[in-house]
């Protein structure tokens, strides 16, 4: 071919597939981006309002010297007489709340790259408020008991412990040994994982809301095989697989691939969003104003 030849043919191709296909790539990599941090808005603030509720509720009445109030939430709140259950169950709180807030600092990406020695303290922090809570919640279900749920409730929070310790271990070693990309990624599993709480009740708000009405499950017991299908999702399998998919897709150089898990990310954080605002307004909301 000569070079007027191939002059003449590049002319008649506007949009070489080279080019549509890497404006392509751009644009699922933009979309991928965006619904990420969509999620990521939303989970943070979130679970700030959660930390929010608990503060004022839990730490409200603690400050009141009226802890019993705590049994009004929890079926084997503050017991008279069980001092050292008690003092687990305060810790479990406090740990939730400045888990909640070490979270946002941590998963900034500003407060990441602007103040790095912050955020390997607080890393320490987040890891340690982490384990604490798995380990006391462990301590609560078993060894404390009368916990509010069935026993595959018990079993699903129980997985979710396990795995909030196993990811935070592999994120603390990937760290230590300087290898930051699996670092990030087993830091993201463990934030994943901790919001398994979470999750569990935006996902029963989001439900209740489309459904009107309990579904599969008993509403004054809180037992159902509908409770310990929502304890399995969002406790062990849901979020982490869909972190997984996400991790998958960026890998992947597929336009497809990264179109349809912007999709889904984008789907499943509106309907977050949806359980999210369903729970403070109709669980937590009257909790504190009343
Ligand atoms: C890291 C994430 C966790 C956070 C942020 C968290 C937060 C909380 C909060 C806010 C409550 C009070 C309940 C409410 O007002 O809705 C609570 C209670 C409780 N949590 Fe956790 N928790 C976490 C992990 C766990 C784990 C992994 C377990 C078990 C293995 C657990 C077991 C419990 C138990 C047994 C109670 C008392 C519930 C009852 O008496 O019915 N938590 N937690």
């Amino acid at each position: 071919m000569t070079l007027h030849q191939g002059a003449a043919n590049a002319a008649a191709q506007p949009f070489p597939a080279s080019v549509a296909s890497e404006r392509w790539m751009r644009w699922s990599h933009s979309a991928l981006s965006a619904s990420a941090a969509f999620w990521l808005i939303v989970m943070l603030a979130g679970q700030a309002v959660f930390a929010m509720y608990v503060a004022v509720f839990y730490g409200g009445a603690t400050l009141a010297g009226d802890v019993e109030r705590w049994n009004k939430v929890l079926p084997k709140g503050y017991g008279a007489g069980d001092a050292f259950g008690n003092a687990i169950l305060a810790l479990h709180l406090f740990f939730a709340v400045v888990w909640v807030l070490s979270g946002v600092i941590q998963l900034v990406p500003a407060i990441r790259r602007h103040l790095p020695a912050l955020h390997r303290w607080n890393g320490r922090l987040y890891l340690c408020c982490s384990a604490a809570l798995a380990l006391g919640g462990l301590w609560l279900v078993w060894v404390r008991g009368g916990v509010v749920g069935d026993v595959g409730q018990h079993l699903a929070i129980s997985i979710n412990a396990l795995l909030i310790l196993g990811c935070g271990a592999k994120a603390w070693q990937a760290a230590r040994s300087h290898r930051f990309s699996d670092h990030r990624r087993w830091a993201l599993r463990l934030f994943v994982a901790a919001s398994g709480v979470w999750f569990f009740r935006v996902g029963l708000m989001a439900w209740l809301t489309l459904h009107r009405r309990p579904v599969g499950f008993d509403a004054a017991t809180f037992q159902g095989p509908f409770l310990t299908l929502l304890a399995f999702g969002s406790y062990v399998l849901l979020p982490l697989a869909s972190l997984q998919l996400y991790f998958h897709a960026k890998d992947r150089r597929s336009p497809g691939i990264r179109f349809g898990a912007a999709v889904l990310i984008g789907g499943m954080t509106l309907i977050l969003c949806m359980g999210a605002v369903a729970a403070t307004m109709g669980m937590w909301w009257p909790r504190v104003s009343s």
